[in-house]
């Protein structure tokens, strides 16, 4: 459990910064009236409506509709998580902050977080490359470096945008270099290595071209190191050398080019994530600045979710080959859960032995960028992905898709995209309908849809908290128990997506059952009772079973009740809608389209209750 901030500690850091400091020292501001302006940082303008205001300690960009506190610039501005804009603001504030463990919620006071621990490794870093900098410019051995970027296309102005260096051959150039650090403290930093026969330090980078790894605020956070080949120290030794993890290096977390880019343009309309150091160079000096990568990992979730910050398109750009591909799925793994809204996923992949820096300067950047226009989207490569470790014309084969797709299927945010891919999977095996079970095998479920994905908070959450519930859980547990007795009544409904969002008790629960019935349309009551059974919130579906009387079998009365408790809770949806509607009208945060989609709920709600 991290540590937590204590609400009052933030609201007094607030009263204690200025907003136009802080947005000032990053993003020059001109005095107007009593007010502050620039050109919005956020959106492209010629004429500044980014108006700050010091009585408020607000941001407000007339063109945009951006605005926020000081927390909310930095996040946004610098690209930092909550905790960490108040971290960065407590530090300019020159405040400690009284970190309160959280579990229990005991007021016990812990000490500073790791990240005030490695403050003292960034200028030591800073210095490093530096060095390193300078020695590709004035080192006499520099001149296989420089040589061997040349021979790569590097030109020195795009050396100097990326602050590529030299480390020169030798055992300790940069200790001496660096000598008013001590030697432990260059060993936290992940500059030097102990030997530990003789006790003695050394260099790590050594004969090697070096990329500095900046933070997203451009603060150096590691090295990477590429060997000069033809060198005698290429002989042995890998490719590329990173720093190890530190205090203020964790490579799951940081991307390669991320600050570069962002010096161009704060936020993108999308970004493409390649393999190497060189990609991100070659790709930059062709113009393309919107690219990161990552450091010799895969992608994690941190970086997507960094990544998501800043732009709504990812588009994984990597080797077509074998390892390619896995590191593709590997990222498209982690990035599921991410993805709500707007945000798209892409994935490109190259041809054999070809990699973006190979690739740019054969064909030239708008070649390359019809590539990256042309990149399959997440639902393609999802499925081509799967069905290809299945037959999809055996019965085997469409189970089989159906488990592994599903537990995927459950981690992405209810939505348009969820929404598709169930939808594809649907018709990928009902176009070849699952049989019903045999008899003897009635009680064995034919596959495991993983049990984890009950309690992910869905997207209704928000409005959950202001929302009451009006309507007893009862409409629920009918609908359930109704289901239940006739599982093809679950074909009836078409707005899963949406009935996700309504705040009633049991309603995740529901919505499982129905897209699970969907795809099992010939399921018995004993198989969904089985299949359900470890299932955190389906145990309760042998209760409902239980309880309600599952003898009557009437057909008609069942469907005549099923269409009536549809309708109740269609009706629970438009209120809902309009409820949401309103308050966004209220607030003065309505679209144009939005305020369309007004007028039309209050209509339909109206002649629903003329009907009645
Ligand atoms: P060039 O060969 O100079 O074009 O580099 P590249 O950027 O194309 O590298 P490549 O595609 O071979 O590898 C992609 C990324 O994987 C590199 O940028 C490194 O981050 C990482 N990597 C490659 N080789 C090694 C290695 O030997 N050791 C480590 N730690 N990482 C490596
Ligand atoms: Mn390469």
């Amino acid at each position: 459990m991290p540590d937590r901030i204590p609400r009052e500690f933030i609201d007094g850091l607030i009263s204690r910064v200025d907003i136009v400091d802080i947005i000032d020292s990053r993003y020059p501001l001109k005095k107007s009236g009593s007010e502050f302006k620039a050109c919005c940082p956020f959106h492209n303008e010629k004429t500044p409506s980014f108006h700050v205001i010091p009585v408020k300690q607000f941001y407000h960009c007339f063109g945009c509709g951006a605005n926020g506190t000081a927390i909310d610039f930095l996040m946004r501005y610098d690209n930092l998580g909550f905790v960490e804009a108040v971290e960065e603001l407590a530090r300019t504030a020159g405040l400690v902050i009284p970190y309160v463990a959280s579990e229990g919620g005991t007021q016990q006071r812990v000490s500073p977080s790791k990240r005030s621990e490695g403050e003292s490794l960034y200028p030591i870093m800073e210095a490093a490359s530096n060095f390193y900098q300078q020695a590709l410019r004035q080192h006499q051995q520099a001149q296989r470096a420089i040589h061997y970027l040349k021979t790569r296309g590097v030109s020195g102005e795009i050396a100097k945008t990326f602050a590529l260096g030299f480390a020169p051959d030798g055992w300790n150039n940069l200790t001496q270099a660096l000598a008013k650090y001590s030697v432990q403290e260059l060993s936290a930093a992940g500059l030097v290595k102990e030997n530990s026969e003789k006790r003695s330090y050394y260099d790590r980078f050594r004969d090697r071209i070096i990329f500095p790894i900046r933070d997203p605020r451009g603060r150096v956070v590691a090295l990477g190191g590429r060997e000069i080949p033809g060198s005698a120290a290429s002989s042995h030794g890998a490719k590329y050398l990173n720093s190890p993890e530190t205090a203020i290096f964790h490579k799951g977390d940081e991307l390669y080019g991320l600050f570069e880019a962002r010096q161009q343009q704060r936020e993108m309309a999308r970004v493409i994530v390649v393999e190497g150091y060189m990609d991100v160079v070659s790709l930059f000096q062709y113009g393309i600045h919107n690219v990161v990568a990552t450091l010799g990992t895969s992608v994690t979730r941190s970086h997507l979710t960094k990544l998501f910050r800043m732009t709504p398109e990812i588009v994984f750009c990597f080797d077509g080959d074998r390892a390619g591909k896995d590191a593709a799925w590997r990222g498209l793994e982690n990035g599921l859960e991410l993805m709500r809204g707007n945000r798209t996923l892409k994935f490109l992949f190259l041809p054999d032995g070809e990699d973006p820096d190979t690739l740019i300067r054969k064909g030239g950047t708008e070649a390359f960028l019809q590539r990256v226009e042309e990149a399959e989207t997440l639902s393609h490569y999802f499925f081509e992905k799967l069905t290809s470790q299945v037959d999809l014309r055996q019965l085997d084969g469409q189970a089989r898709l159906l488990e592994l797709a599903t537990p995927l299927l459950q981690k992405i945010p209810q939505g348009a995209l969820r929404q598709l891919l169930s939808q594809r999977l649907a018709a990928m095996t009902n176009s070849h309908p699952i049989q019903p079970l045999p008899a003897e095998s009635a009680g064995q479920p034919p596959a495991k849809y993983g049990k984890a994905s009950g309690r992910r908070p869905h997207q209704g959450g928000r409005y959950g908290a202001t929302s009451k519930q009006r309507e007893p859980p009862s409409l629920v547990r009918r609908v359930i128990s109704l289901l239940l007795q006739q599982p093809s009544l679950a074909s009836e409904f078409e707005k899963l997506p949406q009935l996700s969002t309504l705040q009633l008790p049991g309603i995740t629960l529901l919505v499982r059952l129905i897209d699970y019935l969907q795809q099992q349309p010939e399921v018995t009551l004993a198989t969904i009772i089985e299949h359900w059974r470890e299932d955190e919130e389906g145990r309760h579906l042998q209760s409902i079973a239980a309880i309600e009387s599952l003898l009557q079998d009437d057909a008609e009365a069942l469907k005549k009740e099923f269409v009536g408790a549809m309708m109740e809770l269609d009706n629970l949806l438009l209120t809902q809608e309009h409820d949401q509607l309103l308050q966004r009208y209220q607030n003065g945060q309505i679209t144009l389209d939005e305020k369309d989609r007004y007028r039309q709920v209050v209509e339909m709600l109206r002649k629903k209750r003329e009907k009645h």
